[in-house]
């Protein structure tokens, strides 16, 4: 695992509490991967890798102080990784994402044949390039009618998971999973989820599991 500094080249912010935010550098890494972020109190935060407009970027929803500081304060940010293991499948994909997965489905569509499904809570503040539906309802109706893809892989909020399970059950569906991550290497056993397969870590076997190896209650 590689230890770094990022230089924060900009922000933009894509709904209420989602936001872009690039980097000068570039970094090699796989679709799927992550990094860890430093904030200011040591405590590291996980983030899909991807690209926006060219540029390395993380999308990041601003849900305490260490995300805050990353998106309004931060102007070097120290990182390890890149993490996890990558993803990569022949045939037509379909990636149903949140907001917060804009730049890793960036990735995606570098290294694989993928269409991109957004699905927002709030109104988004400019047009994304991809299909967006807003609202749980408009979502649900959309996941009803999807077209038939080899794949598809999800990569938002558990109830996003749980509704895509539910409608694409019996096809092949992976999940990006996202857990509280301390180490990010396997270590602390902070990220441990159940599967069929024994229990396993996001971080070091993941972050994406196929549907049908995870428990669902
Ligand atoms: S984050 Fe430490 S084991 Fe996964």
């Amino acid at each position: 695992m590689e230890r770094f500094c990022l230089t924060k080249k900009k922000t933009i912010r894509v709904n209420e509490n989602t936001w872009i935010v690039f980097f000068e550098e570039q970094l090699d890494f796989s679709p799927g991967q992550f990094i860890m972020l430093e904030t200011p109190k040591l405590v590291r935060k996980p983030f899909v890798l991807g690209y926006w407009e060219e540029n390395l970027a993380v999308s990041i929803q601003v849900k305490g102080k260490g995300t805050k500081w990353i998106v309004e304060e931060a102007k070097k940010i120290k990182g390890h990784g890149p993490l996890g293991n990558g993803f990569r499948r022949d045939g037509k994909g379909l990636l149903i994402i949140s907001p917060t997965c804009l730049t890793m489905a960036r990735a995606f569509e570098k290294k694989m044949n993928v269409d991109i499904l957004v699905g927002s809570k709030s109104p988004v503040l400019f047009p994304l390039g991809y299909e967006t539906v807003v609202g749980d309802e408009n979502f649900l109706k959309k996941l009803s009618d999807l077209p038939e893809y080899d794949w598809y892989l999800v990569s938002g909020s558990r109830g996003m998971e749980e509704v895509c399970w539910e409608h694409l059950k019996g096809e092949e569906v992976y999940f990006s999973l996202e857990e509280y991550m301390g180490c990010g290497i396997g270590a602390c056993k902070s990220c441990a989820v159940f599967t069929k397969n024994g229990v396993k870590h996001v971080c070091a076997d993941g972050p994406i599991f196929r549907g049908d190896e995870l428990c669902w209650s």
